[in-house]
């Protein structure tokens, strides 16, 4: 599984870049909003801040509701940073998403679905052509639905049906979400940076590290 980071932030951005573990960017319109830039010029930054990952996505803006104005919005996103190949235009799941996001795959530009609740719509995502079919699950677990056990039925039904969309987790709140959607079978997990920081820690790790620096003041120098 790799890792995506989800943010508009590019201090985080460069962080995860800088340990490796980088294959991607998701940002949506909350995240964008909480920066204060205009989301063009950040969706630029990002991509020329990390041109090796394989994806940086850019959602359609809240105020696109039918099909053509999502492929209005789409077409001018594309040719930000000189149509970066990594761009990919983020669409929510709904008709209009759908539309957009068979026009898009025709061009040959990468999509994501977003807001992903059940297999069936990652069905119709994934024969719509998308690249990326994002199911949120912190937000099913917070209504006490289980989020990862979505993730693990849409890697089945992607495998029995030979279907070649990618699964990205998405909404993932914590470590235990990363490791659970990982053996689900995700293809990805886009997590803010503060779970990538968790995922490096464990208390044995701290107190091992305590050990050696105590003895190695032990030890004789020369
Ligand atoms: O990737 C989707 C994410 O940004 C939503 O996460 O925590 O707001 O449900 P959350």
């Amino acid at each position: 599984m790799k890792f995506f980071i989800d943010t508009a932030n590019v201090e985080d951005i460069k962080k995860a870049y800088k340990i490796g573990v980088l294959s991607g960017v998701t940002t949506n319109p909350s995240l964008v909003a909480k920066e204060g830039v205009k989301f063009e010029d950040r969706i630029e930054e990002i991509l020329k801040l990390v041109p090796e990952v394989e994806s940086v996505s850019a959602e359609v803006t809240p105020d696109a509701i039918t099909a053509e104005e999502m492929i209005a919005e789409a077409n001018e996103l594309i040719k930000i940073n000189g149509g970066d190949k990594n761009i990919t235009i983020k669409v929510p799941m709904n008709i209009a998403g759908l539309e957009t996001c068979r026009y898009l795959n025709k061009k040959g530009v990468k999509i994501n679905v977003t807001l992903v609740f059940t297999v069936n719509q990652a069905l119709l995502a994934a024969r719509a052509g998308a690249t990326y079919v994002s199911p949120f699950l912190g937000r099913l677990d917070d209504i006490s639905e289980d989020g990862v056990l979505l993730v693990s039925k849409i890697a089945e039904l992607f495998r029995i049906h030979n279907l070649d969309a990618q699964i990205i987790a998405a909404s993932v709140r914590h470590p235990d979400h990363v490791t659970r959607v990982a053996m689900a079978g995700a293809h990805i997990a886009t997590v803010p940076y503060s779970v990538i920081e968790q995922l490096t820690k464990h208390p044995l790790t701290d107190q091992g590290m305590e050990k050696f620096a105590a003895d190695w003041v032990k030890a004789p120098k020369n």
